[in-house]
């Protein structure tokens, strides 16, 4: 077979790694517990759920599940705001249950990350019940970020500091003996205070809770809000324009500080005392790769999520530079580069693509906004992620857009539960159409979620036709378009492969490269683009000849065997 490489002319971007430990290419699948399947007919999805559809992300062929909080939690944050680190939420089951799980998985030969959520606890920990009750100046206050209030009582925040999910980043709290006290600090909700990282107490805690976790057989961790946990002494005010939940305003005296690197450090040692090649993915919302690449030096984290490439509009020349740049930056550390799409934090992709700006990023879709156009944005989803699919890599994958879900974007305003919804004095929608509980079969209730037909968001009518049940083996279905390019990627060494453009067909709405000897032309246009002689055709996102890439759509080539 002639290399494909040979026969068009290319640019390298980053030379193959070949076989490495397992995270470097692995595609990993993103489980929101609340939402994936619930056993028990409570409207809430839980761990035996989980368990229960693990076969189905075997047959999908993904290497590894990271799951969402499953910890005690009041849920003011959906479980990100967590009351005890070790232990699960009873809602969500127990940790026999989690033990049963984990056995299932590696039967599988699944990995599994759980969630850290290291930057605050819930306001119910017993540590921040603890600091409310001793008082200021206690060392139980000290695992907290307190401060006196500004203004002659006290009554002004002592920084000019806002939440990211909208308001002021302080509340005030009344001391023991009844009076107006100190403030505490929380970059997200005030369930949600944020843990001091200079106080070796809380690094002691968090030691801890690792190996608890590693004993127990975690592959690894995603680390929550792992840009955040340092802030600048002092706490001076900040002068950036701080958007609520824009990645690309985390700038600031509360973002990205240089501390955060030891604490990388200290859980590196702490991983590699194990066996069983553990990692860790940082969840950093650093706009420049150059930052972010520096949470993945060979001693800190193993992985950090692309957001570049999340947040990239569906046009050539921005896919373009976002793949470029994160492959170049973490070439540069000799850390693996992260491909995604979509997670519980962003609309999904489906109905981002088919916004009027294709990609954009905005804090959630209600009824009354501009509606997305679902069946160019499913055209395109499935054109996006067949191109990442073929990227060197690890690609992270969540929950149900293999199916090619849709957000929800007509929920009823009185089920919203995201904590921005309250924030933001509901001008901003927030996350809870992308969390929709999943649909495992169009005609059962709940589409099969729950036994009982319950639910803890409502379903739009549209999951029914795209229920698994009714994809599963289906030639063309989403799910099988996924199947076949994780067994194809896997086959083909595409995780630990390379990246060269294809110049002479790259322009301004057409993305293509090589890797290794498959061919992969995006056509992000809407016209056809004619592709030259001598490939044939390995996997398309819709259907396509060897002679051309419909609009829309991405086809892999190969090239056509010799007679
Ligand atoms: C991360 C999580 C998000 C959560 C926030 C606060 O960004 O992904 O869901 O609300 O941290 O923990």
């Amino acid at each position: 077979m002639t290399s494909t490489s040979t026969a068009l002319s290319t640019t390298l971007v980053h030379p193959a790694t070949g076989d490495g430990p397992w995270w470097r290419d692995a595609v990993v699948y993103q489980v929101y517990p609340r939402s994936f399947a619930d056993s028990d007919g409570d409207g809430m999805g839980d761990l035996p759920g989980i368990t229960a559809h693990l076969p189905h992300l075997a047959a999908l062929g993904v290497d590894a599940v990271w799951i969402s909080p499953f910890y005690p939690s009041p849920q003011h944050d959906a479980g990100y705001d967590v009351a005890d680190y070790c232990d699960i939420e009873p809602t969500f089951g127990t940790l026999d249950d989690a033990d049963t799980l984990l056995a299932e998985a590696k039967r599988l030969g699944l990995r599994v990350l759980v969630d850290l959520v290291p930057n605050h606890t819930s306001w119910d920990h017993a540590w921040f019940r603890a600091a409310l009750a001793a008082g200021p100046g206690s060392p139980e206050r000290a695992r907290y970020i307190f401060r006196e209030g500004k203004g002659p009582d006290g009554g002004e925040p002592p920084n000019n500091w806002l939440s990211t999910f909208g308001g002021t980043a302080w509340t005030r709290v009344t001391e023991p003996d009844g009076t107006p006290g100190q403030w505490y600090l929380h970059l997200f909700d005030d369930s949600q205070p944020d843990l001091d990282w200079t106080n070796p107490e809380v690094h002691a805690e968090f030691a801890a809770i690792l190996r608890f976790w590693l004993d127990r057989g975690v592959d690894g961790f995603r680390i929550d809000v792992a840009h955040g946990m340092v802030k600048a002494d002092g706490l001076p005010d900040t002068v950036t324009v701080h958007e609520n939940l824009d990645p690309t305003h985390h700038l600031g005296p509360m973002w990205d500080q240089e501390g955060v690197h030891e604490i990388y450090r200290e859980w590196r040692r702490i991983l590699n005392g194990y066996d069983g090649e553990r990692a860790m993915v940082a969840e950093a919302w650093v706009a420049d790769p150059r930052r972010m690449a520096r949470y993945v030096r060979p001693d800190e984290v193993h992985q950090s999520f692309n957001f570049g490439f999340l947040t990239a509009l569906w046009d050539a020349n921005a896919q373009r530079t976002a793949i470029t740049d994160s492959l170049l930056a973490m070439d540069d550390v000799g850390a693996t580069t992260t491909w995604v799409l979509s997670n519980h934090d962003v609309v999904r992709h489906a109905s981002r693509l088919g916004l009027a700006v294709p990609g954009t990023f905005g804090p959630g879709i209600g009824a009354d906004d501009p509606q997305p156009d679902q069946a160019l944005g499913l055209r395109r989803a499935r054109a996006a992620s067949l191109m990442m699919l073929a990227l060197p890599g690890s690609a992270y994958v969540y929950q149900g857009e293999e199916l090619g879900l849709p957000e929800h974007t007509t929920l009823d305003d009185d089920e919203r539960q995201d904590p921005v919804w309250e924030r933001t004095g509901h001008t901003q929608k927030g996350r809870d159409g992308c969390r929709v509980p999943l649909p495992w079969s169009a005609d059962a209730p709940a589409y099969g979620f729950s036994p009982t037909g319950a639910s803890w968001l409502t379903q739009p009518e549209v999951f029914g036709e795209l229920a698994a049940d009714r994809q599963v083996g289906v030639p063309g279905s989403t799910f099988e378009l996924y199947r076949e390019a994780l067994a194809l990627r896997r086959e083909l060494g595409l995780g630990g492969g390379s990246l060269a453009w294809a110049d002479d067909l790259c322009d301004d709405t057409t993305l293509a490269f090589v890797n290794g000897d498959v061919l992969v032309v995006t056509n992000l246009g809407s016209a056809p683009m004619a592709v030259p002689g001598g490939f044939e055709v390995l996997a398309s996102s819709v259907d396509a000849s060897a002679a051309e890439v419909p609009a829309e759509a991405t086809v892999w080539f190969r090239p056509a065997a010799r007679a």
